[in-house]
C-alpha cells in the first residue's frame, strides 16, 4: 500500500538551500554539518559495499563514475574549485573526467557512459517529481550492468521531516522504495550503515538497477535478484 505523504515544498525550496549551503565552509566537516568525524567510518562501509558488488556475478565496469552532490556534480560551484585543489592535479588528471556545477533537478547526464552512479546525502535536496526525472536520466545514463547506489538519512517513523534550515526534507525508507518504483528502479540490496554515534538519522545504502522488462531478465539474473532481495530483507531487520 502506498504512503501518502504531502510535501510542504514552498517556491524556495532550491534558493534557500542554495542559500544555506553559501555560508558553508567547503570543508568535510561542513559538508557533515559538523559531523566530519563520521566521514571514515562511512568511507569504510561505503568501500565494503563496493567491494562487494565489484565481486559479485555479473558486475558494474569500472571505467567511469558519477558521483552526485559535492563532488562531480554539485550546485554550489565554489565546492568544486576546492575539490579541485583538494584532490590536486595528479588526481584531476587521471581520474577525474568533468566537474559539473548545477543542480541535480536540471542536470542531463550523457546516455551510456557510467558503470556507477553514487547519490550521497543529496537527494533530501530534491522534490519527489525531480526525484523520480533524475533517477530517470540516471538509468539511461548507465552503461550495461551498471548501477545506482542511494546512500542517504531516513527516518526512522513513516513520516518525511522537513529541515527549513537547509531547506531539505528526510524521507522513511518505505517512501524511498516507492520512489524507486515508481522511478521503474529494482531495489537490489539495502544496507544499513553501522557504528555511528547516536542521535543521527538511521543511514542506509540502495543498492539500484533499472527494471528489466518480463522476459528480459535471464533466469540466472532472476535467481540472483531473488538472493539479493533475500539479503535485503535480513539487512532491514538489523
Ligand atoms: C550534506 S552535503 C553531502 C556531500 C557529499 N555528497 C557527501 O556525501 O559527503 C550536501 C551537498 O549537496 C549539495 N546540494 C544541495 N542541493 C543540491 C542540488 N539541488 N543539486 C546538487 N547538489 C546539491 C550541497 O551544496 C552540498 O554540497
Amino acid at each position: 500500500m502506498e504512503t501518502e505523504i504531502s510535501f510542504p515544498y514552498g517556491d524556495n525550496f532550491y534558493n534557500n538551500a542554495a542559500n544555506y549551503w553559501s555560508e558553508i565552509p567547503p570543508t568535510v566537516d561542513g559538508m557533515l554539518g559538523g559531523f566530519g568525524y563520521i566521514s571514515d567510518t562511512d568511507i569504510r562501509s561505503s568501500r565494503m559495499l563496493l567491494k562487494q558488488i565489484f565481486q559479485s556475478k555479473n558486475p558494474p565496469g569500472r571505467e567511469y563514475a558519477l558521483d552526485c552532490g559535492a563532488d562531480l556534480v554539485e550546485q554550489n560551484p565554489e565546492f568544486l574549485q576546492t575539490a579541485k585543489t583538494y584532490l590536486g592535479s595528479n588526481i584531476m588528471d587521471k581520474k577525474i573526467g568533468q566537474m559539473i556545477p548545477i543542480g541535480l533537478q536540471n542536470f542531463e547526464p550523457e546516455p551510456n557512459k557510467y558503470n556507477l552512479v553514487w547519490i550521497q546525502w543529496v537527494l533530501g535536496h530534491l522534490t519527489d517529481d525531480h526525484l523520480v526525472r533524475f533517477f530517470n536520466i540516471c538509468q539511461k545514463s548507465l552503461k550495461q550492468n551498471g548501477i545506482i547506489i542511494v546512500k542517504e538519512n531516513v527516518t526512522s517513523l513513516n513520516i518525511v521531516e522537513v529541515d527549513e534550515k537547509d531547506s531539505s526534507v528526510t524521507r522513511p525508507i518505505s517512501y524511498f522504495k516507492q520512489l524507486f518504483e515508481k522511478s521503474n528502479l529494482d531495489c537490489l540490496r539495502v544496507v544499513k550503515q553501522i557504528n555511528l554515534p547516536p542521535g543521527l538519522y538511521p543511514v542506509y545504502m540502495f543498492v539500484l538497477r533499472p527494471k528489466k522488462l518480463k522476459g528480459e531478465a535471464s533466469q540466472e539474473e532472476s535467481q540472483n535478484n531473488q538472493e539479493d532481495s533475500d539479503i535485503c530483507k535480513e539487512n532491514l531487520k538489523n
